[in-house]
């Protein structure tokens, strides 16, 4: 039977992890998988998840099955990290569960739409995360694009995306990214996802909510702005949570998909399909990663920690935007790249061609993907002049 297998291309974005580890140029700069680094390169764990682990280790009294739900302290700890205090928690309309990771909630979340309707379309930004199209297809559904980034003009399409979504059907499903866009960076505005939040009113089509990346834009509150509007709108949506950059829980794989529903009793339906959907897939999420997520959100202490090493994570990415773009401008690039410090979160596109990517890794060993997508979070003091000689040699 493997005999028919054809070989497949390594990831565009886990694939450069494999080249960045074998090369063994000393100043090699990895801009490429979205995963924080301090100052010093390296991903440290967060002081207030060794304390949460500390905890768990001392109290953790059982490893037995924890059900298709996950945690249900967690999940209730996650409702109230996205939605606030918001209506939709207090009528009871919202059921969360835990996931492996935000790709678990993606997945979840697409076989939870394929319940509702097979086949069903969803709409995706151009560009999106490389991985949301194949995710999506690989469950059955779908995908089309609407405009979202102007390469050109290295801005947002708005008006592109609001006459794309007026066309939208009432049975299909719009992806957007709560905050951080993945590739580029550009977010809506709080204006912006006030005519979004009304087209999908008045559609009728099933907003899904990506946040990957809570807490990496303005605040944990300012970057759940455009899914709580977008909730106040409509009566049905979907949001997809991970842990994985806003905790450093990369590898617990942790994450939550989160379903609103007209009315409490459509909601308990609306789990029943969910838990599923989880229980054919992978039968219950893993415990770990959930456990520590709770014990920080149920702590003052350990909370106030956490809003703290957040913030640092979030200044030290906006520190380093503005640290390359003045870096070029001193190495005498006259193009302008400005837009790097108009962008938020882990990504921004540099601009560049592939070709010219293509030259940063091979004769300067620098990554990023494809795109031109540079995770931010790779540059340092230490590294940034080599970064901007090497951009202005290739331009
Ligand atoms: C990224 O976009 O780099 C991250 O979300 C990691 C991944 O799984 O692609």
């Amino acid at each position: 039977m493997f005999g028919s297998l054809k070989p497949r291309p390594a990831d565009p974005i886990l694939g450069l992890l494999a080249k960045y580890r074998e090369d063994e140029n000393s100043q090699k700069i990895d801009l490429g998988v979205g995963v924080y680094k301090n100052e010093a390169g390296h991903t440290a764990i967060l002081d207030c998840v060794k304390k949460a682990e500390k905890h768990r280790f001392d109290t953790e009294d059982t490893k037995v099955y924890i059900g298709p739900t996950g945690s249900p302290l967690f999940n209730e700890k996650m409702a109230e990290l996205i939605f606030g205090e918001h209506q939709v928690l207090a009528n009871n309309r919202a059921r969360t569960v835990s996931t492996p990771g935000g790709t678990g909630a993606l997945r979840v979340a697409a076989e939870f739409i394929k319940s509702c309707k097979a086949g069903a379309t969803i709409w995706v930004s151009d560009p999106t995360w490389a991985n949301h199209t194949g995710l999506f297809q690989a469950a059955g559904l779908t995908v089309k694009t609407y405009p979202y980034y102007d390469f050109e003009n290295k801005k947002l399409d708005f008006d592109g995306m609001l006459a794309a979504l007026k066309e939208v059907s009432a049975d299909d499903a719009v992806l957007l990214h709560a905050c951080c866009h993945n590739p580029s960076g550009m977010d809506l505005s709080q204006e912006q996802w006030q005519q979004v939040a009304e087209v999908a009113k008045s559609i009728g089509f099933l907003p899904v909510i990506d946040m990957a990346y809570q807490g990496f834009g303005d605040g944990l509150d300012e970057d759940a702005y455009g899914l709580r509007l977008m909730a106040d709108s409509v009566e049905e949506m979907v949001v997809c949570s991970s842990c994985s950059k806003n905790f450093g829980l990369y590898r617990e794989r942790i994450g939550a998909t989160t379903v609103i529903a007209k009315s409490a009793a459509a909601a308990d339906i609306a789990s029943s399909v969910l838990l599923h959907v989880v229980r054919v897939i992978y039968s219950m999420p893993p415990a770990h990663g959930a456990a520590l997520v709770e014990t920080i959100l149920s702590s003052d202490e350990l909370r106030n920690q956490w809003y703290d090493e957040l913030k640092e994570m979030r200044d030290r990415i906006n520190g380093n935007r503005q640290m390359i773009v003045d870096k070029l401008v001193e190495n005498g690039v006259t193009r302008d790249f400005s837009h790097i410090v108009r962008q938020k979160g882990m990504f921004s596109f540099l601009g560049i061609t592939p070709e010219q990517v293509q030259r940063l890794q091979d004769e300067f060993s620098v990554y990023m993907v494809g795109s031109s997508r540079m995770s931010i979070a790779g540059i340092s003091k230490a590294n940034v002049d080599y970064l901007a000689q090497s951009i202005a040699k290739v331009l």
